[in-house]
């Protein structure tokens, strides 16, 4: 895995930003996965200046990552209101383009097979933006979570309902305990990978990434298998990481 460092998290969405621009460059339609969640909004707005100053998304499409099973799709915290409040919207994408997974469906199995045909009908993802979990998730995919795993309901950990409390007025009762996600099959699929993490509270996560075994205990581990995998970190998300992970120059 390539490892980019900024001393900060506006650092980090800076370069995110810039891994980004580079990887749609050639592409006329280019698919991006987005990422809800804490962890993308530097880059969010690190590409939102880029925008600003002429970078054309309009053509492109986006895949959600994930979505909450059972809340309103016009729930403020619905992934399908954050996507266009926090992606769609700033990054000037084609609403009709940005698809999330139908986590209000009568039938959300059904649904997550409607999502995996869209994804591979659009030519798949070129660029998959990734955040990380304290447990080490990725999209909603938990500890346990097989490396061949597509988009499926998965139940959230106990840890993930808490962590997401805080966009519920705190209370771990009003999050939804269910998730429609792409499976770490379908995540592995994207041509490219770019996950931004920073804070401390990121820093276990992301060595066991990096440097422990490819586990379902830890599913970002499975990162590892992909070869065009950057991780773009801060220095408190990168604080655990032997120096021998480094890029040289951090490293001395
Ligand atoms: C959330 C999302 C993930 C996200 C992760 C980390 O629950 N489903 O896609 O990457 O957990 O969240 P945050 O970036 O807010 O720390």
């Amino acid at each position: 895995m390539r490892i980019l460092l900024s001393p900060d998290a506006a650092g980090a969405g800076e370069i995110a930003a810039a891994v980004v621009a580079a990887s749609v460059a050639d592409l006329a339609s280019p698919v991006l996965g987005v990422a809800t969640g804490s962890s993308p909004q530097p880059l969010y707005r690190a590409l939102t200046a880029r925008v600003a100053a002429g970078l054309d998304l309009s053509r492109a499409a986006a895949f959600a990552l994930d979505e909450y099973v059972g809340l309103p799709v016009d729930h403020p915290e619905s992934y399908h209101s954050v996507i266009a409040r926090e992606v769609t919207g700033p990054l000037g994408l084609d609403p009709a383009r940005v698809h999330v997974p139908e986590g209000a469906a009568a039938d959300p199995a059904e649904a997550a097979a409607r999502y995996e045909a869209a994804i591979a009908g659009a030519g798949g993802v070129d660029l998959q933006i990734l955040g990380i979990g304290a447990n080490g998730h990725i999209g909603f995919n938990e500890p346990g979570s097989a490396p061949d795993s597509r988009t499926r309901v998965v139940e959230l950990a106990p840890r993930t309902v808490a962590d997401n409390s805080r966009f519920f007025d705190g209370d771990a009762g009003l999050v939804p305990t269910h998730a429609l996600t792409q499976g770490i099959g379908t995540i592995l699929d994207a041509r490219e990978i770019v996950l931004i993490a920073w804070g401390e509270s990121k820093a276990e996560a992301v060595a066991r990434a990096v440097e422990g075994p490819q586990t379902a205990d830890l599913p970002a581990s499975f990162l590892q298998r992909h070869d065009r995998v950057t991780l773009v970190l801060d220095a408190a998300a990168a604080s655990r990481l032997s120096p021998a992970s480094l890029p040289a120059e951090a490293a001395r």
